[in-house]
């Protein structure tokens, strides 16, 4: 392993155990969503520290809305509330923020915020952030399948790869999920074809810095050999024919 690879060039999170952390402390929901709010400023920042390039995380699901009224309605107001406390920053470390995902559900004011701090944020190339929001990666597929039927296109893996909601960056080399299950509930379903899992016990409000680094040397311990053998991986010369590989 080279000193290059043990830092991924893009990291996905999904950022559960909010609602337990909260439970645990007789608080309610809304009040664990706010602390993930902290843990994500911090992860932010320790990534552009490390020289990650790209970082997505999960924000909000297409299935979300199936959450208690208060919740939604919590989430949507913490997401305006974080906009406006946390982009001036943000700007300020060269972090370039995109929302992915179906905004016609989304209220005007949510829709105007976030085009807001796409725009201001549309220059920077420190870091750039990913916010999944109202996103589902069915929902990704689809879409991308719809525009290239609009546009005529034929659909092959690279058009659809282009059509995709997160085109802009290379696929995850690390996907993390805090809060103890093991599952992909309907994240990045394309882009994640060869990332590299890594799930901890630790709920999302408990993710620190400490937290992101052990994953990270997880992570460089890891051999990616997408498809090839490990031989190939040690010796990645031209006598390999892609017929072998
Ligand atoms: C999953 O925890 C977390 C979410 C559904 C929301 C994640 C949101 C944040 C971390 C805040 C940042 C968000 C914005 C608005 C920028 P859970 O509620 O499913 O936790 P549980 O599994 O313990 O119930």
């Amino acid at each position: 392993m080279t000193a290059k690879r043990a830092i991924p060039h893009h990291i996905a999170i999904v950022m559960d155990g909010n609602g337990r952390w909260a439970t645990k402390r007789f608080l309610p929901r809304v009040a664990g969503h706010k602390k993930g709010v902290d843990a994500l400023r911090a992860c932010v920042r320790r990534c552009g520290d490390l020289g990650v390039r790209a970082l997505t995380v999960f924000a909000f699901s297409s299935e979300n809305w199936k959450r208690p009224a208060d919740e939604v309605s919590g989430l949507m107001e913490l997401l305006a509330v974080a906009l406006s406390r946390e982009v001036p920053q943000l700007q300020a470390e060269g972090v370039r923020i995109l929302f992915v995902g179906d905004r016609t559900r989304l209220s005007e004011k949510v829709r105007n915020g976030l085009a807001q701090a796409e725009a201001l944020t549309a220059g920077n190339t420190r870091l750039t952030f990913n916010i999944c929001f109202n996103y589902g990666g069915r929902w990704d597929i689809a879409q991308a399948a719809a525009r290239l039927a609009a546009r005529g296109e034929e659909i092959t893996e690279d058009n659809l790869a282009g059509a995709m909601a997160l085109a802009h960056v290379p696929d995850p080399d690390l996907l993390i999920r805090t809060g103890g299950e093991q599952r992909i509930s309907n994240f990045l379903l394309w882009q994640a074809a060869y990332s590299e899992l890594y799930f901890t016990d630790k709920l999302w409000p408990e993710f620190d810095d400490a937290a992101l680094d052990a994953a990270i040397a997880d992570y460089g311990r890891r051999e990616r050999r997408f498809g090839r053998t490990s031989e190939q991986v040690a010796d990645p010369s031209p006598r390999v024919s892609r017929k072998a590989a």
